[in-house]
């Protein structure tokens, strides 16, 4: 850790001379002198809301074992402050760098900026914060939410082209205030506009099976007439099946349902038909992280975005890639 402190110095030096700052195509704010012998990163992990943030964690942990990264692991149980709470105890320590995925968008500009002025390169994972102020982290690796909605929006499309008015759609939502539930709202609603198409209840399941299945109980009493489910995530999907089957109807059938992630549960429910159609969203980040973290070490150029690149599944197509599918 000595060596990035003296690396900073240098750091420092480059951006008054106005040659470093955002992660940008400039070289980072990492040692000139390479990076540490042993690095240590210090991670906060959003939770353990969702099959898809278990297999996140493994990924994480198995990369950084695998790179011989020492990896201080931080669960902040869905909560801001907990997030807030562990980098500043990761500053204290002087990790050489910090990784973390935001449980929310807004609100990181503080504590983002003690990481900076401890000279400590933050990289994003999974989800993204609304900071306009891009240099307080090098590198954002995830999905293009957005696009994961629009994917969504476009099977909705194609599903119901020749079907008659209304089309009644309740919507599962992410964590309230999350970049994955906001920009997959924003991705839906972009492309699913034909006044045909009638969002008739949308709700929070914070991305857990236990609150879709609770939600989607309230939807089915207030709702008779329910023909699509948009579940913004497979567990949340899940858990609005075992609602829909427990109201006595047919999930995949009597009420058509797309979700997000495409982890082996969701994906063993599309092929049962209780999915109809499922949107990539990648958790397998760690490999390209440690990569991303020795060179922002090393002083190397980053991107300041790295797209994950995913695709989508129909019936099919989940029948034939669940045999060797990885989480
Ligand atoms: O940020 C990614 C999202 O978080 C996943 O789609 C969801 O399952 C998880 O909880």
């Amino acid at each position: 850790m000595l060596k990035r402190f003296a690396a900073a110095a240098l750091g420092g030096l480059l951006l008054a001379g106005g040659l470093a700052g955002c992660g940008g195509e400039e070289p980072s704010g990492g040692p000139s002198g390479g990076a540490p012998d042993k690095i240590v990163m210090g991670f906060s992990q959003v939770g353990a809301e969702s099959g898809w943030r278990t297999a996140n964690t493994q990924s994480i942990k198995d990369a950084a074992a695998e790179a011989g990264v020492e990896l201080k692991f931080e669960d902040a149980q869905q909560k801001q402050e907990n997030q807030i709470r562990a980098i500043r105890g990761f500053i204290s320590q002087g990790v050489d760098i910090i990784a973390f995925s935001p449980v929310v968008e807004s609100g990181w500009d503080a504590v983002l900026g003690e990481a900076k002025a401890a000279n400590i390169p933050v990289i994003l994972t999974d989800r993204a914060v609304d900071s306009a102020d891009t240099s307080l982290y090098k590198v954002f690796i995830g999905s293009d939410f957005v696009k994961e909605g629009e994917k969504a929006g476009e099977w909705v499309n194609t599903e119901f082209a020749s079907a008659a008015a209304p089309v009644n759609i309740v919507v599962l939502e992410g964590t309230t205030g999350s970049a994955p539930a906001n920009d997959r709202k924003e991705g839906f609603n972009k492309v699913v506009t034909d006044p045909k198409f009638k969002t008739i209840a949308s709700q929070t399941g914070e991305f857990t099976r236990a609150k879709g299945k609770e939600v989607m109980e309230a939807f089915l009493q207030a709702h008779k007439d329910i023909d699509l489910l948009y579940a913004h995530n497979d567990d949340m999907g899940l858990g609005a099946i075992e609602a829909i089957e427990a109201a006595g109807k047919k999930p995949g059938t009597d009420i058509k349902i797309v979700t997000v992630d495409a982890v082996k549960d969701g994906m063993q429910a599309l092929v049962d038909g209780k999915i109809n159609f499922i949107v990539e969203c990648s958790p397998l980040l760690g490999p390209q992280l440690m990569d991303l973290a020795k060179k922002v070490l090393a002083g190397e150029t980053v991107p300041q975005r790295v797209v994950t690149i995913e695709t989508t599944f129909n019936q099919q197509q989940a029948k034939d890639a669940l045999p060797s599918r990885k989480y």
